[in-house]
């Protein structure tokens, strides 16, 4: 069953085009991922789903309902989380607050600071935070200040904070970027552990085809805002228009 689907969805900059008439399908409890060379529109398409972007034409639905319009605070709320780059941690907070305060904005769509203080009378804002820092395996680390983490359980804790609305979609972009050949193997087991454990349905953007081939139930390949193919792993690996794009400087 599809979980998410766009229409013709366009995103224009100017006279560039972006993301070109795109329709595709996210079924539920898939990994799907969104390949493309640098400047394919893999970031913006995923922009649009979210609310970040408006598009410029076309519709993305999700769970049976339009989404194009939603802003991304009620994009969230529909059940879609994107998991960000570091910069949505407050590194002088602790891990467990900065789960908190994205379970409590998820919740109550803002929230002001002086809420911390009195979370304790939150027992659904702990529940929650506690199972997804155990989800991310930094539940130990629960009281350490989250600047203090090394770089691969920042990025975990990234994905935590993503988990905090509990979400039935979750969105990454290159979950793996700028992260070594063993902060990598541990977050690609983690995104598999989390589909299996709390039922996720997740599209990824990312740039490392091992990675891709691996963890990937359908793979949907842009190449100067277009889809180029759209299929297994198999199908996507034979596509002649895929190797040709590829050509161009980015391995396969
Ligand atoms: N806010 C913006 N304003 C103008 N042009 C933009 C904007 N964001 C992206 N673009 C352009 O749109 C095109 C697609 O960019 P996008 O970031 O979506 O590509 P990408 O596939 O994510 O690339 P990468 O692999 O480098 O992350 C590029 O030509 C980019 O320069
Ligand atoms: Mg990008």
């Amino acid at each position: 069953m599809s979980l998410l689907r766009t229409d013709g969805l366009t995103k224009q900059f100017g006279g560039l085009v972006a993301v070109d008439d795109v329709s595709f399908e996210v079924d539920s409890g898939e990994t799907r991922a969104v390949i493309g060379p640098n400047g394919a529109g893999k970031s913006t398409l995923i922009n649009c789903i979210t609310g970040a972007l408006d598009p410029t034409a076309g519709s993305v639905e999700f769970a049976g309902a339009d989404i194009t319009d939603l802003s991304p605070h009620e994009t969230v709320q529909s059940g879609i989380s994107k998991s960000f780059q570091t910069a949505s941690i407050f590194p002088s907070m602790t891990v467990e607050e900065n789960v908190q305060i994205a379970a409590l904005a998820a919740e109550h769509g803002s929230f002001r600071f002086d809420f911390l203080k009195r979370l304790s009378g939150f027992d659904a804002v702990h529940d929650t935070t506690d199972r997804m820092l155990s989800a991310v395996e930094l539940l130990g680390d629960a009281d350490l200040e989250a600047g203090s983490l090394p770089y691969g359980d920042k990025r975990r804790l990234e994905i935590a904070i993503a988990l905090a609305s509990e979400p039935d979609l979750l969105l990454m972009d290159e979950p793996t970027a700028g992260m070594s050949p063993d902060e990598t193997a541990a977050t690609v087991d983690l995104v598999e552990d989390l589909q299996e454990d709390l039922g996720l349905t997740i599209l990824i953007v990312e740039h490392d085809m091992e990675v891709i081939f691996r963890i990937s139930d359908r793979i949907l390949v842009l190449n100067r805002g277009q889809v180029i193919a759209d299929g297994t792993p198999e199908q996507v690996q034979d596509s002649e228009d895929v190797q040709e794009a590829y050509l161009g400087g980015v391995e396969l």
